[in-house]
């Protein structure tokens, strides 16, 4: 079922923080923090104003963050990256969250294969880069990790299932528009 998700800005705890303008749906989150909570470490691909980020070190994970932060990509956001920054001391998770400010192309390979627990795909949703980025998490995914995936069936980003068809057999989100895949043991 195609969903359109609206960007809006979301409190992610109480007191007193900023909001977080976000499309990641309440429902995403939650699986997202459930995951995170069995995570150590934590991969994101695509994290503009820090929102899922934030949402996977207030869950207890360690958090790399991949943003070149430069408006490219099909879902160009603007000023993000003093906005994070900002998002990361507001929420108190600046020493869980290790900001990469380049595009995946050039941040995944440097990573450790084998090291992570889950991955988190929201980056450039074209189909290329979709695909780039799934690879590259399948490689650096520790056994039986998770690697999630954003957008699959939104409206506005149709090459996130072109790309989920090529490298898996019949993807369906598992909440909203996230997939969600475990690496064999
Ligand atoms: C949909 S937003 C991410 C939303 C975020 N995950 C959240 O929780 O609200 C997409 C982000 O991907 C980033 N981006 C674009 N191309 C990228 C690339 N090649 N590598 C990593 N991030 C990229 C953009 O700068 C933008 O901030």
């Amino acid at each position: 079922m195609t969903m359109f998700l609206p960007w809006r800005p979301v409190l992610l705890a109480g007191g007193p923080v900023p909001a977080i303008a976000t499309s990641v749906t309440e429902a995403e989150t939650l699986e997202l923090q459930r995951l995170a909570a069995d995570a150590t470490q934590a991969l994101e691909v695509g994290s503009a104003f820090g929102y899922s980020a934030i949402a996977m070190a207030l869950a207890g994970a360690h958090v790399i963050s991949v943003d070149p932060h430069a408006e490219l990509g099909s879902h160009p956001v603007t000023g993000s990256l003093a906005v994070m920054r900002g998002n990361l001391d507001a929420y108190g998770v600046a020493d869980r969250v290790t900001m990469l400010v380049e595009p995946s192309q050039t941040a995944l390979p440097k990573l450790e294969p084998g090291s992570y627990d889950l991955i988190f795909i929201d980056g450039d949703h074209v189909e290329g880069t979709v695909i780039h980025d799934v690879e590259w998490a399948l490689k650096l995914l520790r056994p039986s990790g998770w690697l999630c995936c954003h957008d699959l069936d939104e409206g506005t980003c149709p090459g996130v299932r072109a790309a989920l068809d090529r490298l898996f057999d019949h993807p369906q989100p598992t909440v909203d528009t996230l997939f969600t895949y475990q690496l064999p043991a």
